[in-house]
């Protein structure tokens, strides 16, 4: 499967300069979305995950699936005051300012194998955020998943000794 041919590139969105990879081309191709939830589990399976977990809302789009196959546990990460029980939150900075996520404090519990999963890997900053957000409960994150990563950004190297997989590298 390439990949990469069913993702949409649309420059100067959403401002100028900006080429955003598109990934509703690939969610809407049935095999490619099967073949790319096949794979981040074949991910998560190795690493003997007991969670899979993603950030609001594109990760949801890729966890949930994992978790549903794998019959493993899916966590929503969320923006900020949307979880309805007690929740942990974190900042992140974003290119202008800043924003939060937040996770229920017993969505995971101490020692579980949590999985990370989003779509893009840009900065780093949102999944940097959640895995403070899992690390903070005590749990451990022991692979993060991505469908797509802009390398020239350099999110990689705030992820230094995490196990980061990616299925496509701009
Ligand atoms: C996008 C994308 C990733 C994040 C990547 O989410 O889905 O979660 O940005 O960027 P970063 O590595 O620089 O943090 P966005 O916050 O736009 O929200 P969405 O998932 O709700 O569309
Ligand atoms: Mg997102």
């Amino acid at each position: 499967m390439n990949f990469k041919d069913t993702i949409r590139v649309i420059p100067d969105f959403p401002s100028p300069g900006i080429r955003f990879k598109d990934i509703t081309t690939l969610l809407k191709d049935g095999e490619a979305f099967r073949a790319a939830i096949e794979q981040f589990k074949d991910f998560a399976a190795q690493r003997d995950a007991d969670v899979i977990a993603g950030p609001e809302s594109r990760g949801f789009l890729l966890a949930a699936p994992m978790a549903y196959g794998l019959s493993k546990g899916f966590v929503p990460i969320r923006k900020p005051g949307k979880l309805p029980h007690e929740t942990l939150s974190v900042d992140y900075a974003l290119e202008y300012g800043k924003d939060s996520l937040e996770i229920h404090k017993d969505a995971v519990q101490p020692g579980q194998r949590v999985i990370l999963a989003d779509d893009l890997l840009a900065t780093g900053g949102t999944i940097k955020a959640a895995i403070k957000l899992i690390e903070q409960l005590g749990a451990e994150v022991v692979g993060i998943c991505f469908l797509v990563e802009l390398t020239y950004l350099n999110g990689r190297e705030k992820l230094e000794g995490y196990d980061v997989f990616s299925l496509v590298q701009y």
